[in-house]
């Protein structure tokens, strides 16, 4: 019988090591002597079988891998306590082979492994992560539970586990987040969630976060973000929600956020942003938004996030994109390493585009001209060239009145420091070329004074049309001035700020 024999034959073993090495003395004498080294399982019909690099001796292991194959290892089975056989594993992961081969988190082995640092599970299904499933693993750093079929993550789940700094839960099922799911992890920065099935993020799911400096949320089934969800994360600077299903944002959903720089919001169904959603973003630098339904932008969306720098708003369904809406944020897109994407929208050519032709002459950023430079517009060749509103341009270049320099103080230059801002949208590069359709037109072939404006209905008490504001009203005209080299001053005469009153005197 292996019982007899086993032993005096390992008691002989151990001997010799120890004469080798005195310092292990004392973790040698722990090991019960019957004990398997799971680095050696010589049983055929062992559930588990683990590859050990490089040396398999006992408390030699430091890299560990094992395979759990014949389904339906049990909590009890006796191979969880032979890890005191490689008390200096610092990296472990188990590979599942068979379905249904682990249910659970073997939370066993954790006592014995004290220098801990990567622990993985794959494969396996695991439906919930029970509370304290890790509970006071001190050691370990980074955490992989990528394809384990996890639905459910419990109060609890990840308690105290004070130096770990990456954690992954990428490719399960998980439905929902609930508050205190991650608690006392004061080292963590990374938290992936890319690719589960959450739909529901309770206020204050990540309140405990306080260092987290990277969140994705991407792939997921995210409709709504409630006001309090983001609270605690005072320090994350990427946030990634692509490819979720939001609908509407309101007002101040990131405010907690005071650090992030990069939000990512493609591939949602985005067509309603509250005026005042990004505020409290102070130091966002990227908002990606590429992919939604987006058809108008509330004038002042940016005034909250004035270090923008870098901006993508492709493939939505915008018709307008006014110089107030860019104002805020117009001397971030002149210095080096800025960008703005517009490209599939569908934007009439007109006068609220007549910002690109001043930012392709201010700009540094290759990006930003490139940009502008392919920048298709939809030209309708039934809108009369010299439309009233250019005409109404006309008549106000020359006086100054109403020129108000806009030197807004300190304009930071992004530096190639700038991670998040470099890191490249994901199809900057590969978006097919669309042939350009009968009406499209470069914009910036389209002289910025015959850009045509929508036409004023001619009845003044027809309340549906708005004039432009003061600002655009002014905006174009500054931008008509320092686009263009001949300047009509026939109506410097008249004075402004009367100047829609001046139109409708000119028309009558
Ligand atoms: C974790 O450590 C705390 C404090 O030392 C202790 O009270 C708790 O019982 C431990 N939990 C587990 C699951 O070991
Ligand atoms: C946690 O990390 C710190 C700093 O790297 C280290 O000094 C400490 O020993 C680690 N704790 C454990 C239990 O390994
Ligand atoms: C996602 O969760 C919903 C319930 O919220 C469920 O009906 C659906 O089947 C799940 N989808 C997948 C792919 O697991
Ligand atoms: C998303 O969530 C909704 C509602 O909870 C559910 O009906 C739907 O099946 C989910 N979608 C996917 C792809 O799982």
């Amino acid at each position: 019988m292996r019982a007899t024999k086993a032993p005096a034959t390992l008691l002989l073993l151990l001997l010799a090591i120890e004469a080798l090495d005195a310092n292990r003395r004392k973790q040698k004498d722990k090991i019960p002597p019957t004990t398997t080294n799971i680095c050696d399982i010589s049983d055929r019909d062992s559930k588990v079988h683990c590859y050990c690099e490089f040396n398999q001796e006992i408390n030699e292991a430091v890299k560990t891998e094992c395979w759990v194959f014949n389904g339906g290892i049990e909590k009890s089975d006796s191979l969880w306590p032979s890890f005191i056989s490689q008390t200096n594993i610092e990296n472990l992961a188990f590979n599942v082979r068979a379905d249904g081969g682990l249910s659970f988190v073997p939370s066993k082995v954790f006592k014995y492994l004290r220098k801990l640092k990567q622990f993985s599970i794959k494969y396996s299904s695991i439906p919930t992560i029970e509370s304290y499933a890790f509970a006071n693993v001190t050691s370990v750093q980074e955490l992989t539970l990528t394809k384990n079929q996890i639905l459910h993550l419990s109060r609890h789940s990840f308690y105290n586990i004070p130096n770990l700094t990456v954690l992954t839960l990428d490719e399960n099922k998980i439905v929902e987040l609930v508050t205190e799911t991650f608690y006392e992890l004061p080292s963590l920065q990374k938290l992936y969630l890319t690719s589960n099935n959450i739909s529901a993020i309770q206020d204050g799911a990540f309140r405990h976060l306080v260092n987290l400096i990277e969140l994705e949320l991407d792939r997921n089934n995210i409709s709504e973000l409630k006001k309090e969800c983001f609270d605690g994360l005072a320090n994350l600077k990427r946030l990634d929600l692509r490819r979720n299903k939001l609908g509407v944002l309101n007002s101040f959903t990131f405010t907690e956020l005071w650090n992030l720089q990069a939000l990512l919001l493609d591939y949602n169904e985005i067509y309603g942003l509250a005026q005042r959603t990004f505020d409290g973003l102070s130091q966002l630098r990227k908002l990606s938004l590429s992919h939604n339904k987006l058809v108008t932008l509330a004038s002042g969306l940016f005034e909250g996030v004035r270090g923008l720098a870098a901006l993508d708003l492709r493939h939505n369904s915008l018709k307008r994109f006014t110089f107030d809406n860019l104002r805020p944020i117009y001397d971030n897109l002149k210095t080096a390493n800025s960008y703005i994407y517009l490209e599939g929208n569908e934007f009439p050519c007109d006068c609220h585009l007549a910002w690109m032709h001043k930012l392709r002459h201010e700009a540094r950023s290759v990006k930003v001209r490139t940009s502008l430079e392919n920048f298709i517009c939809k030209f309708d060749a039934k809108q009369p060239l010299n439309s009233h509103f250019t005409y109404y341009e006309r008549s106000v270049i020359g006086s100054n009145n109403l020129y108000e320099a806009d030197d807004r103080t300190q304009i930071k230059d992004y530096s190639e420091a700038d991670d998040f801002i470099h890191e490249e949208p994901d199809d900057a590069y590969d978006e097919p070329k669309s042939s350009k359709g009968e009406n499209d037109r470069t914009l910036l072939q389209i002289p910025v004074e015959t850009l045509p404006c929508p036409q004023v209905t001619k009845s003044v008490t027809d309340r549906t049309y708005t004039y432009p504001s003061q600002n655009e009203a002014k905006d174009y005209r500054n931008l008509i001035l320092s686009s263009s080299t001949k300047v009509e001053t026939f109506f410097d005469l008249f004075l402004l700020p009367f100047m829609l009153l001046i139109f409708r005197t000119a028309q009558m």
